[in-house]
């Protein structure tokens, strides 16, 4: 970042000295306003619950134009990434800061590739749950759980450490998500299997079984691969702030991206996609297309605490690009496998039209975004409702590892310790148990 030629100055109305502020600029992207001495020299706080005009940290990984509906992930647009890449190119990327020559591709492919499998114990840990275990709840004890095999390299602060855990993170995450399906169905568990892709070793794993051989469906997997790379970063998000935080107190890698899985399970966040077809569900039992208008009225009276799932987002005021790439995806899934006519994705073409029409979205500039169309194409893959988030757990691994090494990576980093503004009781003195 650079020093921007002109200051910021902070007046007081109380009388109170004015400061002046440094103002530092990116590459792209808003100027900041540099804040760090403001208490030492106000004994003041500033207060931005949310995060809604804070940059929390500098980085180099990704970029969203929120006003004109852009992604970029080290500067390549996603349009690019998902259509001409593919996943595991896509965190050569994330992670190292370019994407891979042949020869790179290749080494990232056979280092990952040989990282696949689980220790034998792990299978063990699944027990305890019950066959109905939500799969999140399974992933962030398996993710927090991993570090206890890998004692010997889990130092943060050791460029190597950081560097095997991150490949065997985005390796194994594949084959916790289909462990934690096959344990909910009751099957055995499937190897990974090293001849194939990343995309299609994660289907084999899902969905063979020891009793006849499977073989990968090439579209299928394509789509897999694509929408592993729409979700495989998104600058500051909920899960990604979680993931630095966690990881700025020194923890092991596998502890932070096991704090990343527990916050992308809300439905605010990474489980909208299960509460968006959820929703689809509940529309398409009660009516269908017949009944959407009654069900927008709902979401438009604010009493009902009902929300458009799949719709909105804290940075896009625009379309979500990787809604429209989703979209695009589902219409290949739902064309291979002979459902063009899928109700749900015609229901959901049906709700988008109606909301992009109607004042109450376009005020506040609602539109479609990544979770929108992800859970129709991951349902007519035939991935379980309750599987949804794991997979985009599962994908946002490599931008949670690469924003997680960014952070250590940085001289200036420290542990986060948020402020306050206290409201609560002043001083007083605690009385006899009788007298309160
Ligand atoms: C992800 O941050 C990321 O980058 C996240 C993510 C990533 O890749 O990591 O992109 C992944 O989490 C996508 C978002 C998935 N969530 C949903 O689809 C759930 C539904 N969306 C909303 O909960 C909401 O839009 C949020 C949480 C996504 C954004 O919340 P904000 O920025 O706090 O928006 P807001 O609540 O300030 O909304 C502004 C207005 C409000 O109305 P008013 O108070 O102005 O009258 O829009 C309304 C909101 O009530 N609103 C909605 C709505 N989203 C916002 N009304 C109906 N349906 C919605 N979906």
């Amino acid at each position: 970042m650079k020093l921007a030629d002109y200051k910021a100055t902070l007046s007081f109305s109380n009388g109170n000295p004015s400061i002046e502020m440094p103002v530092y600029q990116g590459s792209i992207g808003p100027d900041v306003v540099d804040i760090r001495k403001l208490y030492a020299q106000t004994g003041k706080f500033t207060y931005d619950p949310g995060f809604l005009s804070t940059a929390a940290c500098q980085s180099a990984i990704t970029y969203i134009d929120g006003d004109k509906g852009e992604l970029l992930y080290r500067g390549h647009p996603i349009e690019q990434l998902a259509t001409q890449c593919d996943f595991l190119e896509t965190c050569h990327l994330l992670l190292y800061g370019n994407l891979p020559n042949a020869e790179q591709k290749a080494k990232l492919e056979g280092r990952v590739t040989n990282h696949t499998m689980v220790n034998e114990q792990m299978q063990f840990f699944l027990r305890g749950f019950r066959r109905d275990a939500h799969p999140m709840a399974i992933m962030t004890g398996l993710v927090g759980a991993l570090s206890s095999f890998y004692h010997d390299s889990t130092d943060i602060n050791n460029p190597e450490h950081r560097d095997i855990s991150a490949i065997r993170l985005i390796a194994k995450m594949p084959t916790l998500v289909a462990m934690s399906y096959k344990y909910s169905v009751g099957q055995p568990m499937i190897y990974p299997q090293n001849d194939l892709s990343y995309a299609g070793n994660f289907l084999r794993m899902m969905f063979a079984t020891p009793c006849a051989p499977y073989k990968v469906n090439p579209v299928i997997e394509r789509a897999l691969d694509r929408i592993f790379i729409l979700h495989a970063d998104h600058e500051q998000n909920a899960s990604t702030s979680t993931v630095r935080l966690c990881g700025s107190s020194g923890t092991n890698p596998f502890a932070a991206i096991a704090a990343g899985v527990a916050c992308l399970w809300g439905p605010a966040h990474g489980g909208a996609n299960e509460a968006c077809l959820n929703m689809l569900e509940d529309i398409q039992a009660n009516g269908g297309v017949a009944k959407v208008g009654e069900f927008m009225e709902k979401v438009k009276d604010k009493s009902s605490g009902v929300k458009l799932m799949g719709f909105g987002h804290r940075v896009y005021k625009n379309f979500d690009p990787r809604a429209k790439l989703m979209q695009e995806t589902c219409k290949e899934v739902l064309a291979e496998l002979g459902l063009e006519n899928d109700p749900l994705f015609k229901l959901a073409l049906a709700l988008e039209k109606i909301a992009l029409e109607d004042d109450y979205f376009v005020s506040r500039k609602l539109y479609p975004n990544v979770d929108y169309y992800s859970g129709i194409v991951q349902r007519a893959i035939g991935i379980p409702v309750k599987l949804f988030t794991g997979i985009f757990a599962l994908a946002r691994t490599v931008g949670w590892i690469a924003q997680l090494n960014e952070m250590i990576g940085d001289p200036e980093y420290k542990i986060g310790r948020p402020r306050q503004l206290f409201t609560g009781s002043e001083r007083r003195d605690v009385l006899p148990i009788a007298s309160r």
